[in-house]
């Protein structure tokens, strides 16, 4: 075992006694917690550190997500003194921040998608401070840009991306390594790749494509890409990144020369080749595309497989889920849902 921090290229400037000594998270609150990793994330967590431990919190009211079966809470996260109260009450000792205005919806409204993303992130790494609490802090492949290498990306590399959600998402991994370095907080986080799920609909980015393509197979066997047919992207299944998203907060900390944040990766693929897998299970699958240029040009700045080693060896990140197991996991899971509510 190597002595805390020692040989980290992270070494905090100042240590303080939390964020260290913990051995379990035990008292976690989680913002943005009705979205599409917040609706998966949040059951996940009440499973694993008791459903009374995990407080799901939002700008917007529970109508019934799955997070509905334990504690709610309203929480603008970009108003600090309700996330100090909120934490303060509930007692936590870890915070999943996953408070975001996504891609697409940040550059309608990139004054808005900052002072969320990035307003959100320095209010809640604050109240963090304060309270003592570990921080989890999704970063993305959009934390990239078009002078990054694209394939593959790695670890440690250009970042000049072009949105306004990726320069959230950079300025966001600065901000968490600062907190990390002159405070001692123990701030982690994994670069998602565009995420593909069954249970909450995306919040509105450019990997979006990708989940919106099932459910028009199922109920139309069409669907109509607004990405174009040859666009490479780094992609991954729900289980793994809610997974990645609690091993990397429980990995020993002397083991971390990164923190914030982690590539992870999982799969690659382009409409194209996603179509044709879901082809293997409905034949008459048909594709079309109808190219959004705003989209096209964020998907084309972004990378197309990212380098996960660092991840692998500081803390044995492996994905389950390849292309062809999350195709049919989400037809198999989504046509119950849909059948269920008689859709
Ligand atoms: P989402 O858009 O589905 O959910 C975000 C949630 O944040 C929503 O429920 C929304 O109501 C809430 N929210 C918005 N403003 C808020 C505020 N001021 N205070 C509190 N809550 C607020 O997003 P997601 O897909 O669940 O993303 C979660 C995190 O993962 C984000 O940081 C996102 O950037 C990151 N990420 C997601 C993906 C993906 O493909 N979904 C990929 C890479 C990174
Ligand atoms: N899936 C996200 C988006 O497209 C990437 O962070 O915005």
């Amino acid at each position: 075992m190597k002595a805390r921090g020692a040989g980290n290229s992270l070494a905090p400037r100042i240590q303080q006694n939390h964020g260290f000594e913990r051995e379990l998270m035990k008292r976690i609150l989680v913002t943005g917690a009705l979205g599409q990793v917040g609706s998966e994330l949040v059951p996940a967590l009440r499973q694993r550190y008791g459903q009374q431990n995990v407080l799901a919190t939002d700008i917007r009211e529970n109508d019934g997500a799955p997070s509905d079966e334990g504690p709610f809470q309203l929480v603008d996260c970009t108003k600090p003194e309700a996330l100090h109260d909120a934490v303060t009450a509930f007692a936590a000792d870890t915070i999943y921040h996953l408070a975001a205005i996504l891609s697409a919806v940040g550059e309608a409204a990139p004054l808005k998608a900052y002072e969320v993303n990035l307003g959100g992130l320095a209010h809640t790494l604050e109240v963090a401070r304060v309270r003592g609490c570990a921080v989890f802090i999704p970063s993305s492949i959009a934390a990239f840009g078009p002078s990054t290498p694209p394939d593959p990306t790695p670890q440690d590399t250009i970042q000049r991306p072009t949105t306004m959600y990726g320069v959230t998402k950079v300025a966001g991994e600065l901000l968490a390594d600062y907190y990390f370095l002159r405070y001692g907080l123990d701030t982690r986080g994994v670069r998602y790749p565009g995420l593909i799920s069954y249970l909450a609909p995306p919040g509105g980015g450019t990997t979006d494509y990708a989940v919106e393509i099932f459910y028009e197979a199922i109920r139309e066997e069409r669907y109509t890409c607004f990405l174009k047919p040859d666009t490479r992207l780094d992609m991954m299944y729900m289980p793994d990144a809610v997974r990645a998203s609690m091993e990397v907060m429980e990995a020993d900390p002397s083991d971390l020369k990164h923190r914030n944040a982690f590539n992870i990766a999982a799969m690659q693929f382009t409409p194209d080749e996603l179509a044709a897998a879901i082809r293997h299970h409905i034949p008459g699958f048909v594709m079309e595309y109808d190219v959004d240029p705003l989209r096209q040009g964020i998907a084309e700045s972004w990378p197309r497989r990212l380098d996960d080693s660092a991840a692998r060896e500081e803390w044995g990140w492996a994905p389950e889920y390849d292309l062809e197991d999350m195709v049919a996991d989400m037809l198999s899971n989504l046509r119950q849902k849909l059948a269920g509510a008689g859709v």
